[in-house]
């Protein structure tokens, strides 16, 4: 398509997989529709270029001229995620002002700016002084989103402060979230967090609009709701992955095709695939729960363990010695998948997730049920969403996790006994395809995206 021709648009991704994938994703949609696009990334988590050839990548410095990288320092990967992204809005907020400087005055023809919501007060005050206009892409679900917007009233009705005792009664300002289910995180920071989470929604309220990796069909009371808070223009144009084929190159390992040739050997919609994504982490007794809960279960099961992703181990040294060559064949551990092709292979029968947007949004475009483990902020409100409104999956909470309750969830969600869980799977996929056909809601809103982009003045904003 020839509509972006000539026109650059600047993207600003969040180092982080699950926020850089669906960034990624949105930059191959625009340069479907002839927009060519320029990636400016942190030092920290810089991505290797050469696996998106479609782009220009311009690396952004850390702030600490001539001194060590405050990004990779040892202390830094023990921080909490909280104070993780304080430090990482600290460091790069003066560098990106002076890139995104260098690359609108090397460059006249410069659109947009499409950032990731989290950087907001990075980028602000910095488009603004250049004149470039701002799209917010909001890499969680519209849902939680809302939930992130609604914590001032919130907070001032003391729901913040999270008693046992009320846990699961219903939240009436953002039903059907129940208190536990509050977008809320385990932070030494907490004040920080609720900084981060009010200062993204106000940053998308005034931006010049929000771009949703979800669609019409699975998030319209939301989209409504956010719609009718918000002054400015909202474009669900997702799930994003699935524009095109816009499936992100991979080069693939020796052990992806070990993986698919074991997926090749098992039963059709027998393995449950096991994957809390790229930054959760859990407790060496959590890991050993979800290991004999799997291994009473009877069913094959492969399952990514990240290195770190285990408090205080490298791998997999805290289970029992002999525990995975008894396993044998049965399971899988590996370390990274292809999870968007595991998840389509047919012999994945359920998904047992932390409830990622990314995760959810996959799952459900390929009618995966899951087990849902929430672990931090969104994935609480993904979950509920997934369990009780589109009822596509089983709940198995974190803190009530043992192998007794691990096994009955396992044996039930691939029985296929379940509640018309499969059911609703198959409809929910079938209406992600539809909503990426030509006449498709998203279909639509994408080109009124585009349109919408194609108005601004190159390197001004409008008034
Ligand atoms: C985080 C948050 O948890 C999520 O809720 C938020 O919306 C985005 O940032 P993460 O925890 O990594 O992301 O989860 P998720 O959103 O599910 O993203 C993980 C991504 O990594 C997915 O796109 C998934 O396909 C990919 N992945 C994960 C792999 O490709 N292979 C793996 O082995 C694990």
């Amino acid at each position: 398509m020839e509509e972006g021709k000539g026109r650059k648009i600047i993207m600003f991704p969040l180092p982080f997989v699950g926020h850089f994938n669906p960034m990624i994703q949105l930059a191959r949609i625009f340069h479907h529709r002839g927009f060519s696009v320029t990636i400016l990334h942190t030092s920290f988590n810089f991505p290797d270029p050469s696996h998106y050839p479609l782009f220009t990548f311009r690396t952004i410095p850390h702030n600490n001229a001539g001194g060590e990288d405050p990004m990779t320092q040892p202390d830094v990967s023990s921080m909490d995620l909280v104070a993780f992204i304080r430090l990482l809005r600290q460091t790069y907020a003066e560098p990106f002002r002076q890139s995104l400087a260098a690359e609108v005055g090397r460059e006249k023809t410069v659109c947009c700016l499409v950032y990731d919501a989290v950087w907001v007060r990075n980028t602000e005050v910095a488009a603004e002084e250049l004149g470039i206009r701002r799209m917010v892409l909001i890499t969680q679900g519209v849902a939680s989103f809302c939930a992130f917007a609604a914590l001032p009233l919130l907070r001032d009705k003391n729901y913040l402060h999270i008693q046992a005792s009320r846990l699961h009664e219903l939240v009436t300002e953002v039903p059907p979230l129940k208190v536990k289910d509050l977008p809320v995180m385990e932070t030494n920071e907490p004040e920080e967090f609720y900084l981060i989470a009010t200062d993204m929604v106000k940053g998308a309220n005034s931006s010049s609009g929000v771009i949703c990796n979800t669609f019409e069909d699975l998030e319209r009371l939301s989209l409504m709701d956010i719609s009718s808070k918000s002054q400015v223009p909202i474009f669900p144009i997702g799930p994003f992955h699935k524009h095109n084929d816009n499936v992100l190159p991979t080069t693939k390992n020796i052990e992806d095709h070990v993986t698919t040739n074991w997926l090749n050997k098992q039963e059709p919609e027998s393995v449950i695939y096991v994957s809390f994504g790229s930054l959760a982490d859990i407790e060496e007794k959590e890991l050993l729960k979800i290991a004999w809960g799997l291994r009473n279960s009877e069913r094959p099961f492969l399952w990514v363990v990240r290195p770190g992703f285990v408090r205080g181990t490298e791998w997999l040294e805290a289970l029992p010695s002999g525990f995975v060559e008894n396993i044998g064949q049965k399971g899988k551990f590996v370390k990274w998948v292809n999870q968007l092709e595991v998840l389509a292979h047919s012999a994945v029968g359920a998904f047992w997730t932390h409830c990622g947007w990314n995760s959810t949004l996959e799952s459900i475009c390929e009618g995966v049920p899951m087990i849902c483990t929430p672990c931090f902020t969104d994935q609480f409100v993904n979950a509920r969403y997934i369990v009780d409104v589109w009822r596509i999956g089983i709940e198995l909470e974190r803190t009530k996790m043992d192998k007794k309750e691990i096994e009955r969830v396992l044996r039930s969600i691939i029985s296929k006994e379940g509640d018309g869980i499969r059911e609703m799977c198959s409809e929910l996929k079938e209406r992600a395809n539809v909503c990426l056909r030509k006449d498709g809601s998203s279909s639509k809103y994408l080109d009124k995206l585009v349109n919408y982009v194609m108005s601004f003045d190159s390197n001004a904003l409008a008034s």
